[in-house]
């Protein structure tokens, strides 16, 4: 694209899954706002998190990335983040640990607060109002004055991003996430639940090691690794007035970037090539993912790295498939082969939840968790059938103990879905699921190495 580039060069393009603001006028002082507000992030962060996805581009570590469908306003609470940190924790540590693989975690949260939806409106009774958007643009009770988008909605959503960023940086650097606490990030409901035993068995593996390096002199106070983890943020970047607002020069380089989080994603809808979503993204340095469900062709997907990565930068491009359990195994491969035909360097990631979706005969959205599973382990068999690394996975999960998805070790079943059941838009995992689906991604992670060794020695 020999089109100029600038923050506000998605205007005027085809866009998608947008609002109607009611007053313009209203919308453009909450942007100019904005524009003053400090960036959430700072430019060098997303320079290392793009180093760390090369590192899994090239098969050296793998991305584990979860976190709310959308975050809520009402649901803005300091134990809400804790758990679902710690559930994030929990499941690194598996994926590190158990697999050996350095992991890289990026939390969806901090910023997740806009919705595509597959309808501009909805009707209940008779009445129509516009559809719910995400915290960010109106709230989700039917009526018209809940619906009404507000831009000072987008004002909340930063100072909320902000402030759970905050924690999370707390969390992150100053010793929640020591290993040492590996045993506690174990408690409340997941404690109780049937991945315990299982996961204790590694803490107290993972405790020995412990004390083993400490004999040798290595502790949390000698050595930085053990005490602090490395967290980033994402979202989807999906009402682009936002996104631009907080669009920043980078002074060292004089590179634009996004610093609303630290990674950006581009949605199933919204991915069209001569669109603005794709417009605005090609643009800012972040690392960015782009989501590829089952309509996009082998073709598409081509220019749309030409235009998303046209230096071929690895880490820069994370193209997370959401084909559903029984799609992947025939979509992906056509998908997978035209990049590596086309010698693009690109991290895979499996969202194994937005493909799955269906509707209870009691009437809720949920998904079956086995399904899920599913999807994961035709990811890795694509993979490895084809000689590609499948480099991540990306899931919507809660540190709470909700019952939205069907199945999974406590068996949830479809009266259970009505117990609790409060997720603002898609069914996530609970804590026990997301921890069992870690589980599985480990052991999916050592049969490759297993498999790798094999070939090594028969060569
Ligand atoms: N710093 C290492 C890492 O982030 C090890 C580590 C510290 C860790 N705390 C953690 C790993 C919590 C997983 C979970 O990988
Ligand atoms: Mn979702």
């Amino acid at each position: 694209m020999a089109r100029e580039w600038n923050p506000e060069s998605w205007r005027g393009l085809p866009i998608q899954q947008q609002p109607v603001w009611p007053e313009r006028g209203a919308l453009e002082r909450v942007e100019a706002r904005l524009k003053r507000f400090p960036p959430l992030v700072f430019a060098g962060e997303a320079r290392n998190l793009k180093a760390r996805l090369g590192q899994v581009a090239s098969g050296k570590a793998f991305l584990l990335q979860g976190g709310d469908c959308a975050e809520s306003f009402a649901e803005f609470h300091a134990d809400n983040i804790r758990d679902t940190f710690r559930v994030l924790l929990q499941m690194a540590v598996v994926l590190t640990f158990g697999a050996k693989r350095p992991t890289v975690k990026v939390g969806r949260l901090a910023g997740q607060f806009s919705k595509p939806r597959s309808g501009d409106t909805e009707t209940i009774g008779g009445v129509t109002l516009p559809a719910y958007r995400g915290d960010m643009v109106n709230a989700i009770e039917f009526d018209a004055d809940a619906r009404r988008p507000d831009p000072e909605r987008l004002a909340q959503a930063y100072n909320q991003s902000a402030a759970t960023l905050n924690l999370i940086r707390a969390f992150a650097q100053g010793g929640f996430a020591d290993l040492h606490r590996v045993h506690r990030w174990n408690l409340g409901f997941v404690a109780k639940s049937p991945q315990a035993a299982r996961y204790e068995d590694l803490a107290n593996r993972l405790s020995e090691t412990l004390d083993f390096m400490a004999a040798c002199g290595l502790t949390s106070e000698s050595t930085p690794q053990l005490r602090e983890t490395e967290f980033y943020t994402s979202h989807e970047a999906l009402i682009l007035e936002y996104e631009q607002a907080l669009t920043r020069v980078d002074s060292t380089s004089g590179d634009w970037y996004a610093c609303s989080a630290h990674m950006l994603w581009i949605g199933d809808r919204t991915r069209q090539p001569g669109g603005a979503h794709v417009e605005y993204l090609r643009g800012v340095k972040n690392p960015i993912g782009l989501k590829a469900g089952p309509s996009l062709a082998p073709d598409e997907l081509i220019r749309l790295i030409d235009t998303l990565n046209p230096e071929n930068e690895p880490g820069r491009l994370t193209i997370i498939a959401r084909m559903g359990a029984d799609k992947v195994e025939s979509g992906l491969p056509p998908l997978v082969r035209a990049v590596e035909r086309e010698g693009q360097a690109v991290v895979w990631a499996c969202d194994p939840m937005h493909g799955n979706t269906i509707k209870s005969s009691t009437g809720y959205k949920t998904r079956v968790f086995d399904r899920i599973l599913a999807e994961v382990k035709g990811f890795f068999a694509v993979h490895r059938a084809l000689g590609t690394y499948p480099g991540g996975v990306h899931f919507e999960m809660t540190g709470q103990d909700v019952t939205e998805c069907l199945g999974g070790a406590q068996a949830i079943t479809e009266e259970g879905l009505r117990d609790r059941y409060h997720t603002h838009c898609d069914p996530r995992l609970n804590a026990s699921q997301a921890l069992e689906l870690a589980f599985l991604v480990a052991e999916q992670l050592n049969a490759e190495r297993v498999e790798d060794r094999r070939l090594q020695t028969a060569s």
